[in-house]
């Protein structure tokens, strides 16, 4: 039997982490965790029901009635996230949200909270988590910390397909500044902002196909898995 390890895919908006780590968790049988997918769920609940996040007893007090868990669903062979029993897997990945979730994630509440439970489902490790402190702050000692790059072009590009295939009004400006929004807030917040571990290996997938850098990303879990 090969030991369990945890393994972090941290990087930029929109350059392929989530793929990646998909497909990671399904090859060595691991389970694979969105944190993002909570920092938006979140988002969403705030959004829905007007709470000012700029505003720590507002934040506290809504963050006492969020409930966050993943649900495995058969049809689509992937886990999904719940935002208190409601299934929001979709409706998180709308650019309404994606324009809040960065602003949301700074605060320092809404951190903890996400953290903490990040943590307890890494306890029984063999699990694959992606977001952008999850090598820094989230599992300082994982065994396998990846930090994942691309051009922005390209990322611009693969996010405006992804968005464009939902909604066809999306314009590609639109996807453009809000990838740079996003990660000019994730990279400078003054708590646990997005920076590369230094233990971490860089992936930068620009010219990479998916199998390419699965490849690559299963060899150096290999490695380490023993
Ligand atoms: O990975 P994503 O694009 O779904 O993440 C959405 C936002 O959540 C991202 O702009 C920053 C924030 N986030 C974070 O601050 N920390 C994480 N570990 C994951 C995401």
């Amino acid at each position: 039997m090969h030991k369990k390890i945890i393994i972090t895919i941290d990087g930029w908006s929109s350059c392929g982490k989530s793929t990646l780590a998909k497909q990671l968790a399904k090859e060595l049988n691991y389970v694979y965790i969105d944190s993002g997918a909570m920092y938006r769920a979140i988002t969403l609940y705030f959004l829905r029901n007007h709470v000012d996040w700029t505003k720590h007893k507002a934040v506290e007090e809504a963050l006492r009635k969020i409930t966050l868990d993943f649900r495995y669903n058969e049809h689509s062979n992937q886990s999904e996230m719940y935002l208190n029993d409601e299934n929001v897997e979709y409706v998180i990945r709308d650019l309404v949200v994606a324009e809040k979730v960065s602003d949301v994630a700074a605060v320092k509440e809404v951190r903890q909270f996400a953290v903490k439970q990040q943590q307890m489902m890494g306890e029984k490790k063999g699990i694959v988590m992606d977001g952008r402190d999850i090598g820094t702050v989230v599992f300082p000692k994982a065994a396998l910390k990846i930090f994942m790059t691309a051009d922005n072009a390209i990322r611009v590009e693969r996010r405006f397909k992804e968005l464009y295939d939902k909604n066809p009004n999306v314009t590609i400006d639109e996807v453009k500044n809000n990838l740079e929004m996003r990660d000019y807030i994730d990279s400078h917040r003054d708590i646990s902002p997005l920076r590369q571990a230094e233990d971490a290996i860089v992936l930068d997938n620009t010219n990479l196909t998916m199998k390419q850098q699965l490849e690559i990303a299963l060899r150096w879990a290999k490695e380490k898995i023993g």
